[in-house]
Protein backbone atom coordinates (compact mmCIF):
# COMPACT_ATOMS: atom_id res chain seq x y z
CA UNK A 1 0.00 0.00 0.00
CA UNK A 2 1.03 3.20 -1.23
CA UNK A 3 0.95 6.47 1.44
CA UNK A 4 0.35 9.50 -0.22
CA UNK A 5 2.47 12.58 0.30
CA UNK A 6 0.13 15.34 -0.69
CA UNK A 7 -3.34 14.77 -0.48
CA UNK A 8 -6.22 17.03 -3.18
CA UNK A 9 -9.14 17.39 -1.45
CA UNK A 10 -12.23 18.52 -3.86
CA UNK A 11 -15.05 19.94 -2.13
CA UNK A 12 -12.78 22.06 0.60
CA UNK A 13 -15.38 25.02 0.87
CA UNK A 14 -18.16 22.43 0.98
CA UNK A 15 -20.40 21.31 3.49
CA UNK A 16 -18.70 18.32 4.60
CA UNK A 17 -15.08 19.87 4.79
CA UNK A 18 -16.22 22.55 6.94
CA UNK A 19 -18.28 19.77 8.98
CA UNK A 20 -15.65 17.02 9.51
CA UNK A 21 -12.40 17.13 7.02
CA UNK A 22 -10.95 19.96 7.50
CA UNK A 23 -11.29 19.64 11.72
CA UNK A 24 -9.98 16.22 10.91
CA UNK A 25 -7.62 16.86 9.61
CA UNK A 26 -6.35 19.75 11.75
CA UNK A 27 -6.53 16.44 14.68
CA UNK A 28 -4.21 14.77 12.96
CA UNK A 29 -1.96 16.87 12.39
CA UNK A 30 -2.18 17.89 16.17
CA UNK A 31 -1.76 14.50 16.87
CA UNK A 32 1.07 14.04 14.22
CA UNK A 33 -0.88 11.11 12.32
CA UNK A 34 -0.45 13.31 9.08
CA UNK A 35 1.70 16.30 7.91
CA UNK A 36 1.33 16.09 3.93
CA UNK A 37 0.39 19.35 1.94
CA UNK A 38 -3.30 19.69 1.14
CA UNK A 39 -4.14 20.73 -1.46
CA UNK A 40 -8.05 21.63 -1.88
CA UNK A 41 -9.96 22.66 -4.84
CA UNK A 42 -12.80 24.25 -5.35
CA UNK A 43 -15.20 26.96 -7.36
CA UNK A 44 -14.28 29.77 -4.81
CA UNK A 45 -13.92 33.32 -5.07
CA UNK A 46 -11.78 32.53 -1.48
CA UNK A 47 -7.99 33.01 -1.39
CA UNK A 48 -5.78 31.00 0.69
CA UNK A 49 -6.08 32.97 3.43
CA UNK A 50 -9.72 33.11 3.16
CA UNK A 51 -9.61 29.43 2.77
CA UNK A 52 -7.63 28.96 6.10
CA UNK A 53 -9.72 31.44 8.34
CA UNK A 54 -12.91 29.15 7.04
CA UNK A 55 -10.73 25.66 8.36
CA UNK A 56 -10.26 27.90 11.85
CA UNK A 57 -13.89 28.65 12.17
CA UNK A 58 -14.48 25.15 10.70
CA UNK A 59 -12.33 23.78 13.61
CA UNK A 60 -13.67 26.16 16.30
CA UNK A 61 -17.05 25.33 15.74
CA UNK A 62 -16.05 21.72 16.08
CA UNK A 63 -13.80 21.79 19.13
CA UNK A 64 -14.18 23.09 22.55
CA UNK A 65 -10.30 24.14 21.98
CA UNK A 66 -7.82 24.61 19.15
CA UNK A 67 -4.33 24.42 19.94
CA UNK A 68 -2.77 27.53 17.78
CA UNK A 69 0.61 26.06 17.14
CA UNK A 70 -1.52 22.61 15.53
CA UNK A 71 -3.76 25.02 13.77
CA UNK A 72 -1.14 26.80 12.53
CA UNK A 73 0.97 23.94 11.19
CA UNK A 74 -1.81 22.13 9.60
CA UNK A 75 -3.01 25.45 8.14
CA UNK A 76 0.81 25.99 6.64
CA UNK A 77 -0.12 22.49 4.44
CA UNK A 78 -2.95 23.85 3.00
CA UNK A 79 -2.87 25.25 -0.67
CA UNK A 80 -5.92 26.08 -2.52
CA UNK A 81 -6.43 25.80 -6.44
CA UNK A 82 -9.78 27.70 -7.26
CA UNK A 83 -11.41 26.82 -10.57
CA UNK A 84 -14.35 24.82 -12.30
CA UNK A 85 -13.80 20.84 -12.61
CA UNK A 86 -14.35 21.01 -16.26
CA UNK A 87 -11.68 23.46 -17.08
CA UNK A 88 -8.52 21.77 -17.53
CA UNK A 89 -6.23 24.92 -16.44
CA UNK A 90 -7.52 23.49 -12.84
CA UNK A 91 -5.86 20.54 -13.43
CA UNK A 92 -2.79 22.24 -14.42
CA UNK A 93 -2.26 24.15 -11.52
CA UNK A 94 -2.91 21.19 -8.66
CA UNK A 95 -0.60 19.74 -10.99
CA UNK A 96 2.06 22.66 -10.14
CA UNK A 97 0.41 22.99 -6.48
CA UNK A 98 1.56 18.63 -5.72
CA UNK A 99 4.74 20.22 -6.88
CA UNK A 100 6.93 16.60 -6.27
CA UNK A 101 4.73 14.30 -4.51
CA UNK A 102 5.43 10.85 -5.43
CA UNK A 103 1.38 9.45 -4.63
CA UNK A 104 -1.35 11.65 -4.47
CA UNK A 105 -4.33 10.95 -2.65
CA UNK A 106 -7.45 12.59 -4.44
CA UNK A 107 -10.14 13.20 -2.18
CA UNK A 108 -13.87 13.71 -3.66
CA UNK A 109 -15.98 15.20 -1.30
CA UNK A 110 -18.33 16.46 -4.57
CA UNK A 111 -21.62 15.09 -5.55
CA UNK A 112 -21.32 12.01 -7.38
CA UNK A 113 -22.40 13.74 -10.84
CA UNK A 114 -19.21 14.94 -10.67
CA UNK A 115 -17.28 11.84 -9.63
CA UNK A 116 -16.10 11.20 -13.37
CA UNK A 117 -15.16 14.17 -14.67
CA UNK A 118 -13.04 14.87 -12.24
CA UNK A 119 -11.17 11.66 -12.54
CA UNK A 120 -10.99 12.62 -16.25
CA UNK A 121 -9.32 15.75 -15.21
CA UNK A 122 -6.91 14.08 -13.19
CA UNK A 123 -6.25 12.05 -16.20
CA UNK A 124 -5.17 14.83 -18.50
CA UNK A 125 -2.53 15.83 -17.09
CA UNK A 126 -1.60 12.76 -15.33
CA UNK A 127 -2.50 12.87 -12.15
CA UNK A 128 -4.06 9.56 -12.14
CA UNK A 129 -0.89 7.97 -12.47
CA UNK A 130 0.64 7.25 -8.77
CA UNK A 131 -2.47 7.95 -7.10
CA UNK A 132 -5.55 6.87 -5.80
CA UNK A 133 -9.12 8.34 -5.48
CA UNK A 134 -11.59 8.58 -2.62
CA UNK A 135 -15.15 9.22 -3.50
CA UNK A 136 -17.97 9.63 -1.13
CA UNK A 137 -21.38 8.70 -0.84
CA UNK A 138 -23.81 7.58 -2.41
CA UNK A 139 -22.11 5.39 -5.29
CA UNK A 140 -25.12 5.25 -7.73
CA UNK A 141 -28.71 5.35 -7.13
CA UNK A 142 -29.31 1.72 -7.88
CA UNK A 143 -27.41 -1.10 -9.01
CA UNK A 144 -27.68 -0.32 -13.02
CA UNK A 145 -25.99 2.77 -12.03
CA UNK A 146 -23.41 1.91 -9.30
CA UNK A 147 -22.09 -0.32 -12.26
CA UNK A 148 -22.25 2.34 -14.90
CA UNK A 149 -20.48 4.98 -12.82
CA UNK A 150 -17.97 2.16 -11.90
CA UNK A 151 -16.90 1.30 -15.23
CA UNK A 152 -16.50 5.18 -16.14
CA UNK A 153 -13.91 5.27 -12.76
CA UNK A 154 -12.67 2.17 -13.93
CA UNK A 155 -11.34 4.39 -17.26
CA UNK A 156 -8.79 6.06 -14.95
CA UNK A 157 -8.22 4.07 -11.86
CA UNK A 158 -8.10 0.81 -10.76
CA UNK A 159 -10.16 -1.21 -8.22
CA UNK A 160 -7.34 -1.71 -5.89
CA UNK A 161 -6.43 2.27 -6.02
CA UNK A 162 -10.65 3.72 -5.70
CA UNK A 163 -12.06 4.02 -2.34
CA UNK A 164 -15.48 4.57 -1.70
CA UNK A 165 -16.29 6.22 1.73
CA UNK A 166 -18.67 4.55 4.22
CA UNK A 167 -17.84 6.76 6.84
CA UNK A 168 -19.94 4.49 9.21
CA UNK A 169 -17.20 2.00 8.88
CA UNK A 170 -14.79 4.46 10.89
CA UNK A 171 -16.62 4.37 13.06
CA UNK A 172 -15.24 2.57 16.45
CA UNK A 173 -18.01 1.31 17.99
CA UNK A 174 -18.94 -0.26 14.38
CA UNK A 175 -16.09 -2.08 13.82
CA UNK A 176 -15.91 -3.13 17.26
CA UNK A 177 -18.62 -5.35 16.68
CA UNK A 178 -16.23 -7.56 15.22
CA UNK A 179 -13.83 -7.21 17.63
CA UNK A 180 -15.79 -8.07 20.24
CA UNK A 181 -17.40 -10.69 18.22
CA UNK A 182 -14.28 -12.70 17.16
CA UNK A 183 -11.88 -11.91 20.71
CA UNK A 184 -14.62 -13.04 22.97
CA UNK A 185 -14.90 -17.01 23.86
CA UNK A 186 -17.90 -16.18 24.95
CA UNK A 187 -19.83 -15.09 22.39
CA UNK A 188 -18.58 -16.67 19.20
CA UNK A 189 -19.41 -20.13 19.72
CA UNK A 190 -22.95 -19.29 20.08
CA UNK A 191 -22.98 -16.27 17.35
CA UNK A 192 -25.26 -18.84 15.40
CA UNK A 193 -28.63 -20.23 14.35
CA UNK A 194 -28.31 -22.63 17.59
CA UNK A 195 -28.45 -19.74 20.23
CA UNK A 196 -29.82 -16.74 18.19
CA UNK A 197 -32.87 -16.47 17.18
CA UNK A 198 -33.33 -12.89 15.75
CA UNK A 199 -31.41 -10.08 15.49
CA UNK A 200 -32.51 -6.42 14.94
CA UNK A 201 -30.48 -2.94 14.21
CA UNK A 202 -32.27 -0.17 14.68
CA UNK A 203 -30.99 3.19 13.80
CA UNK A 204 -33.15 6.10 14.87
CA UNK A 205 -32.76 9.87 14.44
CA UNK A 206 -35.09 12.81 16.50
CA UNK A 207 -34.38 15.27 13.67
CA UNK A 208 -36.21 15.39 10.29
CA UNK A 209 -34.65 16.13 7.03
CA UNK A 210 -34.42 19.82 7.43
CA UNK A 211 -32.60 21.71 4.42
CA UNK A 212 -31.49 18.16 2.87
CA UNK A 213 -35.11 18.05 1.54
CA UNK A 214 -34.20 17.86 -2.24
CA UNK A 215 -31.52 15.64 -1.53
CA UNK A 216 -33.70 13.71 0.53
CA UNK A 217 -36.63 13.35 -1.69
CA UNK A 218 -34.46 12.06 -4.15
CA UNK A 219 -33.77 9.26 -2.31
CA UNK A 220 -35.18 7.91 0.91
CA UNK A 221 -34.30 6.34 4.39
CA UNK A 222 -33.79 2.73 2.15
CA UNK A 223 -30.81 4.68 0.04
CA UNK A 224 -30.06 7.19 2.45
CA UNK A 225 -29.07 4.70 5.21
CA UNK A 226 -29.98 0.67 4.43
CA UNK A 227 -28.00 0.07 1.41
CA UNK A 228 -25.06 1.33 2.68
CA UNK A 229 -24.29 2.24 6.71
CA UNK A 230 -26.69 -0.67 7.80
CA UNK A 231 -25.76 -3.56 5.93
CA UNK A 232 -22.31 -3.11 6.51
CA UNK A 233 -23.24 -3.04 10.01
CA UNK A 234 -25.59 -6.48 8.81
CA UNK A 235 -22.15 -7.58 7.24
CA UNK A 236 -20.12 -7.31 10.50
CA UNK A 237 -22.68 -8.88 12.52
CA UNK A 238 -22.97 -11.82 10.29
CA UNK A 239 -19.56 -12.33 8.61
CA UNK A 240 -17.82 -15.32 9.50
CA UNK A 241 -14.23 -15.17 11.07
CA UNK A 242 -11.75 -13.88 7.85
CA UNK A 243 -9.03 -16.81 7.44
CA UNK A 244 -6.13 -14.55 7.52
CA UNK A 245 -5.68 -11.15 8.70
CA UNK A 246 -4.92 -9.28 5.42
CA UNK A 247 -6.95 -6.77 4.40
CA UNK A 248 -8.66 -9.03 1.25
CA UNK A 249 -9.56 -11.87 3.38
CA UNK A 250 -11.61 -9.46 5.94
CA UNK A 251 -13.47 -8.12 2.81
CA UNK A 252 -13.93 -11.35 0.80
CA UNK A 253 -15.92 -12.52 3.75
CA UNK A 254 -17.95 -9.84 3.83
CA UNK A 255 -18.63 -10.03 0.59
CA UNK A 256 -19.77 -13.72 1.28
CA UNK A 257 -22.19 -12.80 3.77
CA UNK A 258 -23.89 -10.02 1.82
CA UNK A 259 -23.77 -12.73 -1.12
CA UNK A 260 -25.99 -15.22 0.94
CA UNK A 261 -28.66 -12.40 2.09
CA UNK A 262 -31.44 -13.24 0.10
CA UNK A 263 -33.23 -9.99 -2.07
CA UNK A 264 -35.57 -8.16 -0.18
CA UNK A 265 -39.33 -8.17 -1.51
CA UNK A 266 -41.82 -5.59 -1.19
CA UNK A 267 -43.64 -7.82 1.64
CA UNK A 268 -40.51 -7.79 3.58
CA UNK A 269 -40.92 -4.29 4.44
CA UNK A 270 -42.97 -1.20 6.07
CA UNK A 271 -42.19 2.38 4.85
CA UNK A 272 -43.20 5.25 6.83
CA UNK A 273 -43.40 8.95 6.08
CA UNK A 274 -43.63 11.67 8.75
CA UNK A 275 -46.63 14.04 8.98
CA UNK A 276 -45.41 17.64 7.32
CA UNK A 277 -42.96 16.13 5.41
CA UNK A 278 -44.31 17.07 1.84
CA UNK A 279 -44.41 20.48 3.49
CA UNK A 280 -40.71 20.30 3.58
CA UNK A 281 -39.12 22.67 0.47
CA UNK A 282 -37.29 20.81 -2.46
CA UNK A 283 -39.72 18.10 -1.74
CA UNK A 284 -42.10 16.56 -4.38
CA UNK A 285 -45.90 17.35 -4.35
CA UNK A 286 -47.50 13.74 -3.25
CA UNK A 287 -43.72 12.45 -3.02
CA UNK A 288 -44.16 8.37 -2.35
CA UNK A 289 -40.20 8.87 -0.34
CA UNK A 290 -39.62 7.28 2.53
CA UNK A 291 -38.73 8.85 5.56
CA UNK A 292 -38.42 5.52 7.69
CA UNK A 293 -38.10 1.66 6.55
CA UNK A 294 -38.45 -1.46 8.07
CA UNK A 295 -36.85 -4.67 6.28
CA UNK A 296 -36.90 -7.73 7.44
CA UNK A 297 -33.39 -9.89 5.82
CA UNK A 298 -32.84 -13.49 5.67
CA UNK A 299 -28.89 -14.77 5.07
CA UNK A 300 -29.26 -17.90 3.05
CA UNK A 301 -26.35 -20.03 5.01
CA UNK A 302 -25.56 -22.54 7.71
CA UNK A 303 -24.75 -19.67 10.50
CA UNK A 304 -27.71 -17.90 10.02
CA UNK A 305 -30.52 -20.00 8.20
CA UNK A 306 -33.87 -19.39 10.16
CA UNK A 307 -32.93 -16.41 12.06
CA UNK A 308 -34.10 -13.41 10.65
CA UNK A 309 -32.03 -9.56 10.83
CA UNK A 310 -34.38 -6.47 11.20
CA UNK A 311 -33.65 -3.38 10.21
CA UNK A 312 -35.34 -0.11 11.18
CA UNK A 313 -34.36 3.28 10.94
CA UNK A 314 -36.14 6.98 10.29
CA UNK A 315 -35.97 10.70 10.73
CA UNK A 316 -38.29 12.34 13.58
CA UNK A 317 -38.47 9.55 15.90
CA UNK A 318 -38.28 10.33 19.35
CA UNK A 319 -34.62 9.46 19.99
CA UNK A 320 -31.43 9.48 18.34
CA UNK A 321 -29.97 6.11 18.84
CA UNK A 322 -28.02 3.24 16.95
CA UNK A 323 -28.49 0.38 18.44
CA UNK A 324 -27.84 -3.61 17.62
CA UNK A 325 -29.90 -6.27 19.30
CA UNK A 326 -28.91 -9.76 19.00
CA UNK A 327 -32.34 -12.11 21.23
CA UNK A 328 -30.84 -15.37 21.88
CA UNK A 329 -33.16 -18.14 22.10
CA UNK A 330 -34.99 -19.35 25.29
CA UNK A 331 -33.96 -22.04 27.79
CA UNK A 332 -36.54 -25.46 27.33
CA UNK A 333 -37.72 -24.95 30.59
CA UNK A 334 -38.09 -22.59 33.65
CA UNK A 335 -37.92 -23.40 37.28
CA UNK A 336 -39.41 -20.14 38.37
CA UNK A 337 -43.27 -18.92 37.88
CA UNK A 338 -43.93 -17.52 34.07
CA UNK A 339 -42.72 -17.97 30.34
CA UNK A 340 -38.36 -18.05 30.60
CA UNK A 341 -37.73 -14.52 28.84
CA UNK A 342 -34.73 -14.43 26.28
CA UNK A 343 -31.17 -12.88 27.33
CA UNK A 344 -30.97 -9.81 24.86
CA UNK A 345 -27.03 -8.97 24.02
CA UNK A 346 -27.27 -5.18 22.64
CA UNK A 347 -24.32 -3.33 21.08
CA UNK A 348 -25.11 -0.07 21.85
CA UNK A 349 -23.11 2.00 18.90
CA UNK A 350 -24.27 5.89 19.31
CA UNK A 351 -24.58 8.11 21.27
CA UNK A 352 -22.35 6.81 24.71
CA UNK A 353 -20.80 3.11 22.85
CA UNK A 354 -20.86 -0.30 25.10
CA UNK A 355 -22.76 -3.37 25.28
CA UNK A 356 -25.21 -4.59 27.75
CA UNK A 357 -26.02 -8.25 28.29
CA UNK A 358 -29.73 -8.70 29.74
CA UNK A 359 -29.57 -11.27 31.42
CA UNK A 360 -32.38 -13.31 34.10
CA UNK A 361 -31.39 -13.04 37.62
CA UNK A 362 -33.84 -14.61 40.30
CA UNK A 363 -35.43 -12.08 42.42
CA UNK A 364 -34.55 -11.86 46.06
CA UNK A 365 -37.18 -13.77 48.61
CA UNK A 366 -39.72 -14.77 45.37
CA UNK A 367 -39.51 -17.69 43.10
CA UNK A 368 -39.13 -15.93 39.97
CA UNK A 369 -36.19 -14.12 37.78
CA UNK A 370 -35.91 -10.84 36.39
CA UNK A 371 -33.92 -9.50 33.76
CA UNK A 372 -31.09 -7.71 35.00
CA UNK A 373 -28.43 -5.61 32.63
CA UNK A 374 -24.81 -6.51 32.88
CA UNK A 375 -23.27 -3.22 31.06
CA UNK A 376 -19.96 -1.63 29.84
CA UNK A 377 -19.45 1.75 28.87
CA UNK A 378 -16.64 2.34 26.34
CA UNK A 379 -15.99 5.36 26.79
CA UNK A 380 -15.36 5.43 30.56
CA UNK A 381 -13.78 2.25 30.73
CA UNK A 382 -11.18 2.53 27.53
CA UNK A 383 -11.10 6.54 27.20
CA UNK A 384 -12.06 8.45 24.26
CA UNK A 385 -12.47 7.15 20.44
CA UNK A 386 -11.05 8.79 17.55
CA UNK A 387 -14.21 10.19 14.98
CA UNK A 388 -15.02 8.11 12.14
CA UNK A 389 -13.72 11.21 9.74
CA UNK A 390 -10.06 11.16 11.02
CA UNK A 391 -10.01 6.95 10.74
CA UNK A 392 -10.89 7.50 7.09
CA UNK A 393 -8.82 10.54 6.53
CA UNK A 394 -6.18 8.46 7.41
CA UNK A 395 -6.26 5.07 5.36
CA UNK A 396 -7.16 7.69 2.62
CA UNK A 397 -3.80 8.70 2.73
CA UNK A 398 -2.41 5.48 4.15
CA UNK A 399 -4.32 2.89 1.59
CA UNK A 400 -5.95 0.69 3.83
CA UNK A 401 -8.70 -0.35 2.08
CA UNK A 402 -10.18 -2.07 4.83
CA UNK A 403 -12.70 1.02 6.26
CA UNK A 404 -14.13 1.52 2.31
CA UNK A 405 -16.38 -0.39 -0.03
CA UNK A 406 -15.24 -2.69 -2.10
CA UNK A 407 -17.09 -2.68 -5.38
CA UNK A 408 -18.47 -5.96 -5.46
CA UNK A 409 -19.94 -5.19 -1.88
CA UNK A 410 -21.87 -2.43 -3.14
CA UNK A 411 -22.98 -4.30 -5.98
CA UNK A 412 -24.33 -6.99 -3.42
CA UNK A 413 -25.98 -4.32 -0.84
CA UNK A 414 -27.75 -2.63 -4.25
CA UNK A 415 -29.05 -5.94 -4.96
CA UNK A 416 -30.12 -6.73 -1.58
CA UNK A 417 -32.87 -3.79 -1.25
CA UNK A 418 -33.44 -2.99 -5.50
CA UNK A 419 -37.11 -4.26 -5.24
CA UNK A 420 -38.04 -2.06 -2.94
CA UNK A 421 -36.35 1.38 -3.97
CA UNK A 422 -38.95 4.18 -5.40
CA UNK A 423 -41.76 2.12 -4.25
CA UNK A 424 -44.61 3.85 -5.99
CA UNK A 425 -47.08 3.13 -2.87
CA UNK A 426 -47.75 5.67 -0.14
CA UNK A 427 -45.66 5.37 2.55
CA UNK A 428 -47.79 4.81 5.94
CA UNK A 429 -47.92 8.64 7.95
CA UNK A 430 -46.57 8.75 11.27
CA UNK A 431 -46.58 11.57 14.08
CA UNK A 432 -43.07 12.83 14.73
CA UNK A 433 -41.34 11.74 17.79
CA UNK A 434 -42.85 8.11 17.64
CA UNK A 435 -41.31 4.60 16.53
CA UNK A 436 -42.78 5.29 13.07
CA UNK A 437 -45.64 3.78 11.95
CA UNK A 438 -47.18 0.59 14.15
CA UNK A 439 -47.53 -1.57 11.38
CA UNK A 440 -43.42 -2.12 11.51
CA UNK A 441 -44.36 -4.16 14.15
CA UNK A 442 -45.78 -7.11 11.72
CA UNK A 443 -42.62 -7.64 10.65
CA UNK A 444 -41.29 -8.86 13.87
CA UNK A 445 -43.24 -11.93 15.50
CA UNK A 446 -41.89 -11.12 19.56
CA UNK A 447 -41.81 -7.19 18.85
CA UNK A 448 -39.11 -4.25 18.40
CA UNK A 449 -36.99 -4.58 21.57
CA UNK A 450 -36.85 -1.53 23.43
CA UNK A 451 -34.02 0.70 22.94
CA UNK A 452 -31.18 0.51 26.23
CA UNK A 453 -31.68 3.78 28.07
CA UNK A 454 -28.23 5.75 27.46
CA UNK A 455 -25.67 5.12 30.43
CA UNK A 456 -25.62 7.24 33.15
C1 LIG B 1 -25.61 10.09 6.32
C2 LIG B 1 -27.06 10.25 5.91
O1 LIG B 1 -24.94 9.26 5.43
O2 LIG B 1 -25.56 9.54 7.62
C3 LIG B 1 -27.82 11.08 6.93
O3 LIG B 1 -27.12 10.87 4.64
C4 LIG B 1 -27.65 10.50 8.31
O4 LIG B 1 -29.21 11.15 6.59
C5 LIG B 1 -26.17 10.34 8.61
O5 LIG B 1 -28.24 11.40 9.24
C6 LIG B 1 -25.93 9.71 9.96
O6 LIG B 1 -24.54 9.73 10.22
P1 LIG B 1 -23.97 10.05 11.66
O7 LIG B 1 -22.53 9.81 11.57
O8 LIG B 1 -24.33 11.47 11.93
O9 LIG B 1 -24.69 9.13 12.60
Amino acid sequence: MERADALVLFGITGNLAYKMLLPALYRLTADGVLDQPVVGVAKTDLDLAGLRSRAREACEAKYDKVNDAAFEKFAGNLRLVAGDYTDGATFDAIRREVGDAKFLTHYLAVPPSLFATVAGGLAEVGLNRNARMVVEKPFGKDLESARALNAELLEFFDEDHLRRVDHFLGKEPIEDLLMFRFENMLLEPIWNRHYVDNVQITMAEDFDVADRGSFYDANGTIRDVVQNHLLQILALLAMDPPPSTDARAFIDEKWRVLRAVETVAPGDVVRGQYDGYLATEGVREGSTTETYAALRLRINNWRWADVPFYIRSGKALGTTDLEVVAQLRTPPATYFDGAPEPNLIRFRIQPDAGVTFDLLAKVPGRDSTRQVPLSVDFTKVLGPMEAAYQRILTDAVTGDPRRFVRFDLAEESWRIIQPVLDLPTQPLPYAKGTWGPDEAATLVPGGWHEISTTFD
